[in-house]
């Protein structure tokens, strides 16, 4: 059936509900290009001022999944499980939480993108690894799932191509931040990828889209309602991310900290969360009966590690790439630091060059901010709190301004769980 677009865009100006011949027609016209840019700019503008109702979003994200190739595990010998962040600073968890789910027994297949803004991308990590490729056929990603069960690469074009060019205009309008839009965006790439479980990590705080709890809380339960509604088993846990995850931001910074992890060592925060993490996988996925702690000290997760860098034409083995350049910056007080603010070491990274401002830029594989202490720690005036890590000096300056108010020390610190609420 055909539909006018302008008819489509007033119902939703006139706070209506859009049908479900409209939203099948609406998503495949654009995607064919018979809707034109400007027809589903005002569409998601109309969208993201008066919403949409839990059978639009469904029907939206079923479009959006119709627009491509649904790819399908269910022939591989175990069950699949994936993890999606909806992004944070330091957030390197996918890369130790891989190999640690594979070696208990769930394949993890991890279609990713590349980190665009104040976030790091999982694949642009991973690239700062020599030889390592983001990108594999059909086929190999089928193949290194059963062999090795886990592999991280780029989502090819064929998924959701509907969500590719509307995330891209939705990016330029001012229509990013939709519950709605954003629900169904991501959920119709993990579905359509096809995996059997999934496990959302809805960050809250300064570092997170989503800075305010309720908005994190309605993401999160509009994402499990898809998910449930489409046959795969779906758990979401709400995240802090007011303070970075860890002890660094930036690409082989975060390889190097995730490998510690997956040594037995690592940050206390990261390692609380890839455990909480594995065990929401391992247990949509039905396993219940591996401890996956025992995994990261037993050295099965670093093989696995070793053998899914491996499979990708990475060097397990190789150093990793080192900054020419690093800025110290100094405790400006002693007592106990209160603050170290998720958003301006996230920029201050991005400035140095860890991150990309458009989509084609190139990023750094050195470039990062390295913390010497965490809110709740004592520190010393003059002592190093944290190093900024570049391979052009010049950047210095920009990434310094950013972190002006990043920083407090004082005589208390209120500790804030890390996982804040789960969602099932
Ligand atoms: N990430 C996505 O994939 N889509 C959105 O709309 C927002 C974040």
């Amino acid at each position: 059936m055909s539909f006018d677009a302008v008819d489509v865009i007033r119902t939703k100006r006139d706070k209506g509900e859009l049908s479900d011949g409209q939203i099948d027609w609406v998503i495949d016209a654009y995607t064919r290009g018979a809707v034109a840019d400007e027809q589903m700019s005002a569409l998601a503008m109309a969208i993201l001022l008066n919403g949409m109702n839990r059978r639009e979003i469904a029907r939206w994200t079923a479009a959006m999944i119709a627009s491509g190739e649904r790819m399908d595990f269910t022939k591989l010998s175990r069950p699949t499980a994936d993890k999606h962040s909806t992004g944070g600073v330091g957030d390197k968890i996918t890369l130790p939480l891989a190999p640690l789910v594979a070696a208990c027994g769930v394949a993890v297949p991890q279609l990713s993108g590349r980190g665009l803004g104040h976030t790091g991308g999982t694949l642009d990590k991973l690239e700062s690894i020599p030889g390592w490729r983001a990108a594999l056929s059909n086929d190999e990603l089928m193949h290194q799932l059963e062999e090795v069960g886990a592999v991280i690469c780029a989502a090819g074009d064929g998924l959701a191509p509907a969500d590719k060019k509307l995330y891209a205009l939705r990016d330029v309008t001012g229509t990013v931040e939709s519950i709605p839009l954003i629900a169904s965006s991501i959920m119709s790439k993990k579905i359509a990828e096809g995996t059997g479980a999934l496990v959302l990590d809805v960050k809250v705080g300064s570092g997170a889209f989503m800075k305010d709890f309720d908005d994190a809380r309605e993401l999160a339960s509009t994402m499990v309602a898809l998910g449930t509604d489409a046959g795969v088993k779906t758990v979401a846990l709400i995240t802090d991310m007011s303070v970075p995850l860890g002890l660094t931001a930036g690409n082989a910074l975060e390889v190097r900290e995730s490998v510690e992890v997956l040594a037995g060592g690592g940050p206390a925060d990261v390692v609380e969360l890839t455990l909480a993490l594995a065990v929401e996988m391992l247990a949509a996925a039905g396993v219940t009966d591996v401890d996956p702690a025992e995994k990261l000290r037993d050295g099965t997760a670093m093989d696995a590690w070793r053998r899914m860098v491996a499979a990708q034409g990475g060097d397990p083995a190789a150093s990793l790439p080192v900054a020419p350049e690093q800025h110290v910056v100094p405790a400006p007080a002693s007592g106990m630091l209160s603050k170290l603010d998720a958003l301006a070491v996230g920029v201050a990274a991005w400035r140095l060059g860890a991150g990309r401002a458009r989509k084609e830029d190139p990023v750094s594989a050195v470039a990062g901010v390295e913390l010497h202490a965490k809110p709740g720690d004592h520190v010393a005036e003059g002592q190093p709190l944290l190093t900024l890590h570049t391979d052009d000096p010049a950047r210095f300056e920009r990434a310094l301004e950013s972190l002006a108010d990043a920083v407090e020390v004082s005589t208390s610190y209120e500790v804030k769980p890390l996982v804040i609420e789960r969602i099932a």
